[in-house]
């Protein structure tokens, strides 16, 4: 039997972690807290307070510094995917699959999503799009690989629609968000990310869909939420409207960097107490 990584992290996890079916059960009774993770052990502190944590391919900002998500290939989702794994014990872990790698056909879509599940251990994928990306879902969850939609505002698309503004400001938007949440949802998708939409029309998709509606900048009319966790911690500089910084991290980093520096240079780190001696010697 093989005793690669991925074999050991994915069985060392305990029978107790979320799964996709339990996710979509939780429709009207309980929010839905989600996060964004990419590395282990920041997956380690969000898993026992989150039902999902999601690799995200913001990855790709909020870590290598792209201007856009468009740039994250398979093969780093799925490195984050696995750190991710290796941390969350709980949580159901899902890959978002990047741009260039779904659209194409719904086999280049399964292809890439088996890769996705089997090298990571991860129990779904996250796709962007509507009515267009139907058949690829159904054609997934048919064959078992479960399927997170998402809809409103697809950072994947950031070319075609022109930017990252928020979606159904005015109702004469609403129907084709509605219809693309209702196509996910009627595929098989287990929950549909809705992000950045207006309040009225977030609650009408809410009502109207039958999975879970996990809201990002769309008002707290949903089932669940998602943030990136680095943007509510505050170590990413960009900081959207719907974003609530629960922390200032990144201004204690600095502070601690700025200390470090100075003790550095004053001698005054390292100290006695982090410093070795010869075995035996008396002082
Ligand atoms: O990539 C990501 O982090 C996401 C969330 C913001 C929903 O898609």
């Amino acid at each position: 039997m093989s005793t690669s990584p991925k074999d050991i992290s994915v069985d060392a996890r305990p029978k107790r972690q979320q799964t996709a079916k339990n996710i979509r059960g939780m429709k009207g009774t309980t929010p839905i807290v989600c996060l964004t993770a990419y590395i282990t052990p920041m997956a380690a502190r969000l898993d026992k307070h989150c039902d999902l944590l999601l690799v995200g391919d913001s990855v790709g900002m909020v870590l290598y510094g792209m201007e856009s998500t468009l740039g994250v290939d398979l093969d780093t989702m799925i490195r984050h995917g696995r750190a991710v794994c290796r941390g969350a014990k709980q949580a159901l872990v899902v890959i978002d699959l990047p741009f260039g790698t779904y659209e194409e056909s719904k086999e280049q879509a399964f292809r890439n999503a088996a890769r996705a599940l089997s090298e990571t251990g991860a129990g779904a994928v996250k796709l962007e799009g509507g009515t267009e990306m139907a058949e690829t879902v159904r054609f997934l969850t048919h064959r078992g690989i479960p399927v997170l939609g998402h809809v409103g505002l697809m950072p994947q698309s950031v070319h075609a629609h022109g930017g990252y503004g928020a979606r159904g400001r005015t109702v004469d938007e609403w129907q084709p968000i509605i219809e693309d949440a209702k196509a996910i949802a009627e595929a098989g998708a287990f929950a549909v990310v809705l992000e950045g939409v207006a309040e009225p029309l977030a609650r009408k998709i809410t009502q109207e869909v039958p999975v879970p509606v996990i809201g990002i900048g769309a008002s707290h009319e949903c089932d669940g939420q998602i943030l990136v966790t680095e943007d509510m911690l505050g170590l990413f500089a960009i900081n959207p409207k719907f974003v609530k910084r629960f922390a200032e991290i990144g201004r204690d980093i600095e502070g601690a960097i700025e200390a470090y520096a100075g003790e550095v240079r004053s001698r005054a780190f390292p100290a006695e107490e982090h410093t070795y001696k010869m075995r035996g010697a008396n002082s």
